[in-house]
């Protein structure tokens, strides 16, 4: 059998994980700005933290959880989101004992969709969740978070921020019974994917890509006519916000997001260079939630934001490498060698050698690595006790002494 990973599945390497780890610095040091502690979860918990929470009638639910049976009989969930097993969590760990609580995760998250550009069956999400206050502050910190990330890494990209409300659970089921109505009279001409939602999830036929339902919904009853005035003044509140803090937004009566437990307010990040599956960073509030869960009845606001698609998105440049190439010509130099090792190493100074005694070789692979020294070591080196340090940028050459090095580079370096 041919040697595969797993469809839907990839690696992580080279300039991939560069990125990565420029994306999870950003977003720890935009947490700590913000006050935000970082928690890790297990990748698996009991199947039952998801169904109910997610909607028994969402796609994650329906079709694309990894569930299996361990030796136990125990029902496990690789965690198709990080919301429900964050307040599972916080609920075990006590640590809702103090609220506001605000958490983030960075993590592989797993559901079975069909795999596309920016759609993969294991994939990774930056996750940050406030628990605890209804304040719309706490949206609009969260959203001006999401943004300040964002712009850090993608300063060239253009994004828009899409928001909504669903207002609270009263004026959503109201709202559901109204557009399940609208899309009985309006049956024959929807996809045969959204007549199935009708009854059962009929917001899901909202953010249908089918062009005959857009047409279909764009005449439905919109969401802002039923929300209650609490929900009109903290949906108000939140615009007056954006606008004053300059995050421009785009209203979008659409906008209902995947999973079952949003209300309130909704957001989503999108970017026009990515395809169909152009959605960045997705949240909102979800009140319910966590009593659902077994914890107190206390409400919570989130977003998460898929790596892979910001990846897609970013322009890395290539750096000039801060670590030195060695170029040993023989075997005969190789003491002289560990000399030289043992000193960077006690500097602290990154250094590279191919494992070949070869000066061509050495050269090669310290250009195609852009870095920015090499040091050789050769027959004269070695009887001159000192070592050869060539900049690659300039071409300056200079014969050092062990000792002299560190300063040689450190002054070049800056
Ligand atoms: P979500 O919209 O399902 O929300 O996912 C958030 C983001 O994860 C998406 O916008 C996308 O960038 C990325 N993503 C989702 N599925 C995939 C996939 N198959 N492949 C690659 N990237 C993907 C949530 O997960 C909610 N838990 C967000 C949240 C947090 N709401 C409140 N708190």
């Amino acid at each position: 059998m041919k040697l595969r990973s797993v469809r839907g599945t990839h690696d992580i390497f080279g300039k991939e994980i560069d990125k990565f780890n420029l994306i999870s610095n950003i977003v720890s040091r935009n947490a700590a700005l913000k006050n935000f502690k970082e928690i890790q979860t297990p990748i698996f918990e009991f199947s039952n933290l998801f169904a109910k929470p997610l909607g028994e009638q969402s796609d994650v639910v329906l079709k694309e959880m990894y569930s299996f049976q361990d030796r136990n009989n125990d029902f496990l969930t690789l965690r198709p989101e990080y919301t429900t097993p964050m307040i599972r969590a916080a609920i075990t760990n006590n640590l809702l004992n103090e609220l506001p609580l605000k958490i983030f995760g960075i993590g592989p998250m797993f559901r079975r969709e069909r795999p596309q550009k920016g759609r993969y069956r294991q994939f990774n999400q930056i996750n940050f969740e406030t628990l605890g206050t209804n304040n719309f502050l706490a949206d609009v910190e969260l959203i001006s978070l999401s943004k300040n990330i964002l712009k850090e890494l993608l300063p060239k990209s253009k994004l828009k921020l899409h928001i909504n409300s669903l207002g609270d659970k009263n004026n959503l089921i109201e709202y559901k019974k109204n557009l399940t109505k609208y899309f009985n009279e309006h049956k024959k001409k929807l996809s045969e994917e959204s007549i199935k939602k009708i009854d059962t999830n009929p917001l899901r036929i909202l953010d249908s890509k089918n062009e005959e339902d857009i047409v279909i919904s764009q005449s439905s009853p919109k969401i802002y006519e039923y929300l209650s005035n609490d929900a009109k003044k903290d949906y108000e509140d939140l615009k007056r916000s954006l606008n004053l803090l300059e995050i421009n937004f785009q209203e979008d009566p659409n906008l209902v997001r995947g999973l079952d437990y949003y209300c309130n307010t909704v957001f989503e990040y999108k970017s026009d260079n990515l395809g169909s599956q152009d959605t960045l960073l997705g949240g909102g509030r979800y009140d319910g939630l966590i009593k659902v869960l077994g914890g107190p009845d206390i409400p919570g606001i989130g977003w998460a934001a898929g790596i892979e698609r910001i990846t897609l998105l970013m322009d890395f440049e290539k750096k000039i490498g801060s670590t030195v190439h060695i170029a040993l010509t023989n075997e005969k130099f190789t003491d002289y060698f560990l000399y030289l090792q043992k000193y960077l190493s006690e500097k602290r100074i990154s250094y590279y050698w191919n494992y070949k005694y070869n000066l061509k070789k050495s050269f090669t692979k310290a250009n195609t690595s852009f870095a920015s020294y090499i040091i050789i070591i050769g027959e004269n080196e070695f009887k001159g006790k000192f070592f050869t340090v060539k900049n690659l940028k300039t071409g300056e050459q200079k014969e050092l002494e062990l000792e002299n090095i560190s300063n040689h580079l450190n002054d070049k370096f800056k």
